[in-house]
């Protein structure tokens, strides 16, 4: 499937591209976090792949360390996907100018593993990034990233944002607007949150930033990206732990409104093995494991099944809104495991591995009854061969 998803070839203006579409016929272009999930997965087929992959995400990039959430290599999207597409002018563009979740410094590391000319080869265009991150996503300078689209954390109509996007939610025809609002400032962070509240400082951006930067520090050996991590992720304990019920909340607006919706995002600290035991053995028993939240047949929810908009089946519209997703395994199963969780950690990957044997690798699985949904052949859901191999 992999092979089959696999684009390789030169742009008009001489750029030599190669990556993993993530699913035809319906996505064409190169999703930032989708290629880095593709990468560790390919790193146990094909090395040789998975540095191409990341390589490209790179170069989808700018100097001053910008990566856009998906690159339009093969051709530019469709008069009638176009809009859709949060870009800098409405037509002729390479790349959007909104961002994805930081995973590419994780990838990186992961894909490298001892080849020490491979990583030596990113830590220049991945420090920049990750500067560029912490330069102009954290507007109020808390530490915190901020993303101003929903779609920019990949969890595109994540209930978590329907009362803060109202009708600019990504599924509704307003999203149109925020995307104005976004050209008229220049994507600039800071002078959009100047003059709108729809912005948010997201948990699960901010756990892959952390993890991010962990990742940077231990390929570099310099103790400024550890030092950028811890704080990083004592902001997040500080500011978006909620003591009532364990979980994270994302902070909405200039006033940083929590968001309280219980949404896979809430449960992603359990991934920064920094934070205290106690807080993330919270997290495992009274939501993760909990029979009536997030303990379904199959997989992990990516919304407790107790939030009213929990909903697990099919939406042509919106998606994030119940199923159960591999990246979200990916993420928690290695934290469950690594607490003593190893039973409920092998039996929440095989069921995702009787679905896939079942249904195919799809895009996402009915958490109740693990019918496959959405896309077909859909690439990061490769990401249980990493989470079998681990
Ligand atoms: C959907 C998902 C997003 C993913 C993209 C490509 O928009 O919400 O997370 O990156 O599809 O697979």
């Amino acid at each position: 499937m992999l092979h089959a998803n696999w684009r390789e070839g030169v742009t008009r203006d001489g750029r030599a591209y190669a990556f993993t579409c993530p699913a035809t016929p319906r996505y064409h272009h190169q999703w930032h976090w989708d290629s880095c999930f593709h990468a560790i997965a390919w790193r146990h087929l094909d090395r040789a792949r998975a540095r191409a992959e990341l390589r490209t995400v790179l170069r989808s990039g700018r100097a001053d360390g910008f990566l856009p959430h998906t690159a339009f290599w093969q051709r530019w999207p469709g008069w009638r996907r176009a809009p859709l597409y949060a870009t800098a002018r409405v037509r002729r563009n390479a790349a959007t100018a909104s961002i994805g979740p930081p995973v590419l410094p994780l990838a990186w590391e992961l894909v490298a593993g001892d080849d020490d000319a491979f990583r030596e080869e990113g830590l220049a265009p991945l420090a920049a990034h990750l500067d560029w991150l912490a330069r102009e996503r954290d507007p109020d300078g808390d530490g915190l990233l901020t993303i101003l689209l929903p779609d920019e954390s990949g969890m595109d109509d994540s209930p978590k944002y329907d009362a803060v996007y109202g009708r600019l939610a990504h599924w509704r025809p307003g999203y149109a607007v925020l995307v104005q609002r976004c050209r008229r400032v220049g994507w600039d962070a800071a002078a959009y949150a100047r003059r709108h509240d729809e912005h948010v400082e997201d948990v699960l951006v901010n756990v892959l930033y952390v993890l991010s930067l962990q990742a940077m520090a231990r390929m570099s050996g310099e103790a400024r990206w550890a030092r950028r991590a811890e704080a990083v992720q004592q902001a997040l304990l500080d500011r978006c732990h909620d003591p009532e019920t364990g979980l994270f909340y994302d902070l909405a607006g200039g006033a940083e409104r929590p968001v309280r919706v219980s949404t896979w995002s809430s449960l992603a600290p359990l991934a920064l093995t920094g934070l205290p035991d106690d807080v993330r053995r919270r997290l495992v028993e009274d939501h993760v494991l909990h029979p009536r939240r997030y303990g379904a047949p199959v997989g992990i929810p990516s919304v407790a099944m107790d939030e009213p908009s929990y909903r697990p089946g099919f939406d042509l519209w919106r998606c994030w809104r119940g199923p159960s997703w591999v990246n979200t395994a990916w993420l928690l199963v290695p934290a469950l495991r690594a607490l003593g969780y190893e039973d409920d950690g092998d039996r929440i990957v095989s069921s995702l591995l009787r679905a896939a044997r079942e249904h195919g690798l799809r895009e996402y699985y009915h958490p109740h009854t693990g019918h496959g949904l959405a896309s077909r052949d859909f690439g990061w859901s490769t990401l249980l061969l990493d989470l079998v191999a681990g």
